[in-house]
């Protein structure tokens, strides 16, 4: 049996001072859209209450499915990096770079370089490659036990206003080969990705542009779990596939006190276990609950192969 947490978008405040040099038209729409919007939502209380949380249920891992930052500022990585490192260890934490993390282009070693670490692979991936922006090689596979988590980045600087992410082509590959190979292998394959995986799962202007390709590799290689956040908001949805059901789940922003109607933070931990040659998850939801200041359970329920 492993216990494997899942949160996203924890949109780390409060949004450092902008150098006058660093400003510019995309990262000027981040900024004014945190002043009159995001400072009142993400509450860096209910960013600590809930790595507090999920250490007290000692779950065997953390996902962390993008959107650490907000206008990716050099303070903000140099602020997620220390985030990181209180939230846990690399070999502990995966994390998979959201749109916010690569808002604007930023020099490797200044920026996503900084919690590389949490992005390295255990298992050798055929094809896996940098990206324009990421300087080391997606996807990345992680196993822990009979679980294979597979890490793929779908954050690319875009123009101000729009908030899509992509793939790529030479990701797509590599993640088709890499779902084969770990289901021929018998594990339990685990996808993290930033954006909803699937066509129609967002507007257009926030979309992963190459949600139909992956679809379709879902839908011939097989997958047990696809978990991604973006939205802010708890989704699930199942796609059939030539390999079982494959569930895709998202969670809320991390950091998300529920003002202007967005839905309040929370966590999903998935317990997987092997019973009789056949894969059981059932998810367990905490949510905030703002009268407690606390994470309360709010839902449990199996997944169904
Ligand atoms: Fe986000
Ligand atoms: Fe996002």
């Amino acid at each position: 049996m492993i216990r494997i947490a899942h949160i996203s978008d924890v949109h780390l405040g409060p949004l450092p001072p902008v150098k006058a040099s660093e400003m510019n038209s995309k990262r000027l729409v981040g900024y004014n859209s945190w002043m009159f919007r995001r400072r009142g939502i993400h509450d860096p209380a209910i960013t600590a209450e809930i790595v507090r949380d999920i250490k007290a249920a000692r779950p065997d891992h953390l996902m962390v499915t993008g959107d650490l930052v907000n206008i990716a500022l050099k303070r903000e990585f140099i602020n997620g990096a220390s985030w990181l490192q209180h939230a846990g260890s690399p070999e502990w934490i995966s994390f998979v770079p959201g749109n916010h993390d690569a808002y604007v282009p930023v020099a490797w070693e200044d920026g996503l370089g900084l919690w590389g670490d949490y992005m390295t692979g255990d298992l050798a991936v055929p094809g896996a490659r940098p990206t324009d922006s990421v300087a080391m090689a997606f996807p990345y596979v992680r196993q822990r036990r009979n679980i294979a988590l597979i890490g793929v980045t779908t954050g690319i600087p875009t123009r101000p206003g729009r908030a899509t992410g992509t793939l790529g082509p030479a990701q797509l590959e590599a993640l088709a080969s890499t779902l084969s190979n770990l289901r021929q292998r018998g594990f339990f394959r685990l996808l993290m990705i930033h954006h909803p995986p699937l066509p129609g799962l967002a507007k257009q202007r926030k979309a992963l542009t190459d949600a139909a390709e992956l679809a379709g590799i879902l839908q011939d290689e097989g997958c047990d779990l696809v978990v991604h956040g973006h939205n802010h908001t708890a989704m699930r949805h199942k796609l059939a596939s030539r390999h079982g059901t494959v569930h895709v789940i998202g969670v809320p922003s991390a950091s998300s006190n529920g003002a202007r109607n967005t839905e309040p933070s929370a966590w999903n931990e998935y317990t997987i276990r092997r019973v009789s040659g056949q894969w059981q998850c059932t998810v367990n939801t905490r949510v905030w609950q703002a009268a407690q200041r606390a994470f309360v359970p709010q839902t449990s329920y199996s997944l169904e192969p």
